[in-house]
């Protein structure tokens, strides 16, 4: 048998940010620096997080982040006030809401709101239509990250059997479109599934995207699987853990992502291609 690889997330989204710079280069050359709006409601410790990791890959590539942070005890008229206004200015070019929002604020309306050119994150029902019928504008970052990993180690995705485990909108029914757009042959799992390990013992490529630490066991992998791990989970040490048992599913797996350093990063890079993008089709429109 032979060894597992492990998909560097970080290396492989290192490479797209090069290639953002070169582009974001090309557009400021033309006087358009691109720029995200980052709308964080209220002081989730997680969020902030993630939206300093977006504000620096913003940095490192050239495009303007722009912080609109709201206190946690705002409205969802309040909310939906500040998407308007960044809806409207013509210097921004994408909007990025942090998920989650507080409880006593309307996700749904709020990511409807949105106007879709500036969608970003791929949320809102135009841009995940536009996915269902095979027209693609803006796709969910995880998804679209979680595709280049999986091209990266297998290059013919046509007729592979894919399994994505979770049905989420921003994860797994995006993912299920676009593996179903490559061709593959895919089940997705759910909470209801009856017999999972069965499932996942049958799948060429496995996504897990659940938020359930090492749910995924590494005996239950076909030999040579492509393991994709979405999972961002925090153990009691303060430690991330994936929901695939990744000690396990080494020397089994054909490859897999880390975590951290597997999906994150990509997250990232193909949010940050989907600004430089949106600040082309801008230019494009005049
Ligand atoms: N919260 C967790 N992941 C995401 C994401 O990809 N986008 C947004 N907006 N919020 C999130």
């Amino acid at each position: 048998m032979t060894g597992t690889t492990i998909i560097d997330g970080r290396a492989i989204a290192r490479e797209v940010e090069a290639d953002l710079a070169t582009k974001t280069s090309a557009l400021l050359e033309r006087a358009v620096r691109p720029c995200l709006a980052v709308v964080l409601v209220g002081e989730d410790p997680a969020s902030r997080v993630y939206v300093r990791h977006k504000t620096r890959a913003a940095e490192r590539i050239g495009v303007e982040a722009r912080d609109h942070a709201l206190s946690g005890d705002v409205s969802t008229e309040r909310v939906l006030q500040e998407v308007r206004a960044l809806n409207d200015d013509p210097a921004v070019n994408g909007i990025l809401v942090q998920l989650p929002l507080p409880p006593q604020v309307d996700e749904n309306r709020v990511l409807l709101a949105i106007a879709p050119h500036k969608d970003v994150d791929g949320f809102h029902p135009d841009n995940l239509g536009r996915l269902v019928i095979g027209e693609p504008r803006f796709v969910a970052c995880t998804p679209r990250g979680c595709m280049h990993l999986i091209r990266s180690v297998c290059p013919e995705i046509s007729g592979k059997r894919a399994l994505v485990v979770g049905r989420s909108t921003i994860v797994g029914k995006p993912m299920a479109l676009l593996l179903t757009q490559a061709d593959a042959t895919v089940i997705v799992a759910h909470s209801k599934t009856q017999d999972l390990a069965a499932e996942v013992g049958r799948a060429d490529i496995v996504v897990a995207a659940v938020g359930r630490p090492k749910m995924i066991r590494g005996e239950w992998l076909r030999a040579g699987a492509v393991v994709i791990d979405v999972g961002i989970n925090r153990g009691d040490d303060g430690k991330l853990i994936g929901d695939v048992d990744f000690d396990a599913a080494l020397g089994r797996a054909g490859a897999i992502t880390p975590v951290p350093g597997g999906v994150g990063p990509m997250t990232i890079a193909c949010l940050m291609s989907n600004v430089v993008e949106a600040a082309h089709r801008r230019l494009d429109r005049g």
